[in-house]
């Protein structure tokens, strides 16, 4: 069913409650948070500006990190309130509580076009319980709601579902259509051939990634250490590799699937193979895998190999569209990183249009300075693997229908 959107509402002069991701990475330098990566708030300007622009009465909450009910102080949302201010150049008024008097005297006193920010709505028990009183003492706060978390949209909580209960009328915003459009609708029919990547560390993390797009993708190549599992289940010494033991049954079964279903579903064929995963350690490209020639005694996996890089360019330069998620190896170590940058540059350079669903591979695109010659690259990480699986996102269920 579509829901509504942020240009449905008629916002000049309301008080519309925005619900933003802005669990963003951060470090504390100095004593002061800073903002490592702003990507997740710089997305949410688009609907911030259009509700100035038109007069609304901003006001924003968020969920940062996991304080598990009660006020952390790292965990507060004042620096990256600050840190909107001078994304905006305007005061983002802050609200030390997140519902109640301090909050309602603030917002009694803005004026149309004025933002403010709340208290991180995870201080509150209520929030993560989804709890009908706090939900609604969000929703008095404003007369109108506005969500634009992608990246929650898949938890079920008072501020992404409970709200909307007690408000006339809740829209999406901006950045949560955009996702919605590349993630849900851009893959219902892609140009193909359609060729998907997957990697990180476990297959049961991708599952439900796999079942669902087993039946779209043309192609599915494999990295990471979840290529471990694959490869064992083909009677392919692992060595000391990373394994879910009582997964190999199962991508046994993917593998039959992939096959039933006309899908080309490639592993690794050579890996990078190091005696311990840390900088500076012994490594070396093993040679083209099989059951005699697997992962050397006591070494791991820590990337794709050489052969293995040609290979999937091979497929990826052939695509008409790209879907990837997940890394290729260690990447978090530069020298177990090649095989994942190698794939962010096949990307960069394939012409086909390139999503990249979420999580670290997103990570790897933006150390590899390649952001901008994708086509899109997702916000959220749990939610989009979620919309992938072709679940239904609460955050979105709740939304009003449009008409
Ligand atoms: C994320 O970073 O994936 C989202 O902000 C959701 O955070 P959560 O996993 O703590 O709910």
């Amino acid at each position: 069913m579509a829901k509504l959107s942020l240009r449905d509402l008629d916002v000049r002069g309301k008080r519309v409650l925005v619900r933003v991701d802005f669990n963003v990475p951060t470090e504390v330098r100095g004593g002061k948070t800073r903002v490592t990566d702003d990507t997740r708030i710089r997305e949410s300007l688009p609907t911030i500006n259009y509700l100035r622009e038109h007069g609304a009465k901003t006001i924003l909450m968020s969920h940062f990190g996991r304080p598990k009910g009660k006020p952390v102080e790292k965990y507060s949302l004042r620096p990256i309130g600050e840190y909107l201010h001078s994304l905006i150049h305007q005061p983002v008024i802050f609200s030390h509580d997140t519902i109640g008097e301090v909050p309602a005297k603030i917002i009694e006193h803005m004026e149309n076009g004025d933002a403010a920010l709340l208290e991180n709505v995870r201080f509150q028990p209520g929030e993560e319980a989804n709890d009908p009183e706090f939900a609604k003492g969000l929703a008095d706060l404003g007369d109108l709601y506005v969500n634009d978390a992608f990246g929650a949209a898949h938890r079920a909580h008072a501020s992404t579902v409970g709200i909307t209960k007690f408000v006339e009328q809740s829209a999406m915003g901006f950045l949560m259509e955009k996702e919605l459009k590349h993630l849900r609708e851009g893959l219902e029919n892609p140009a193909r051939p359609f060729v998907v990547i997957l990697g990180g560390a476990k297959v049961s993390d991708k599952i439900g990634v796999l079942k669902a797009l087993m039946g779209k993708a043309d192609v599915i190549l494999i990295g990471g250490a979840m290529a471990n599992t694959f490869l064992k289940a083909q009677g392919i010494p692992v060595g000391a590799s990373r394994v879910e033991s009582d997964k190999v049954d199962l991508a046994r079964e993917l593998l039959d699937l992939a096959k039933e279903r006309g899908v080309k579903f490639l592993l690794p064929i050579d890996v990078v193979e190091a005696d311990e995963i840390q900088a500076g350690a012994s490594m070396r490209n093993t040679s083209r895998l099989s059951p005699q020639h697997g992962i050397s005694d006591g070494w791991q996996a820590v990337d794709i190999g050489a052969a293995t890089i040609a290979l999937y360019q091979e497929e990826i330069a052939k695509a008409e569209t790209i879907l990837w998620n997940g890394p290729m190896g260690v990447f978090e170590i530069p020298e177990f990183g090649e095989g994942t940058i190698a794939i962010a540059e096949a990307l960069a350079q394939s012409g086909a249009t390139t999503i990249i669903g979420g999580g670290d591979s997103v990570t790897a695109v933006k150390q590899a300075g390649l952001a901008g010659k994708m086509t899109f690259i997702s916000t959220g990480g749990g939610a989009s693997l979620e919309l992938l699986e072709g679940k239904e996102l609460p955050g979105v269920a709740a939304l009003t229908d449009k008409n």
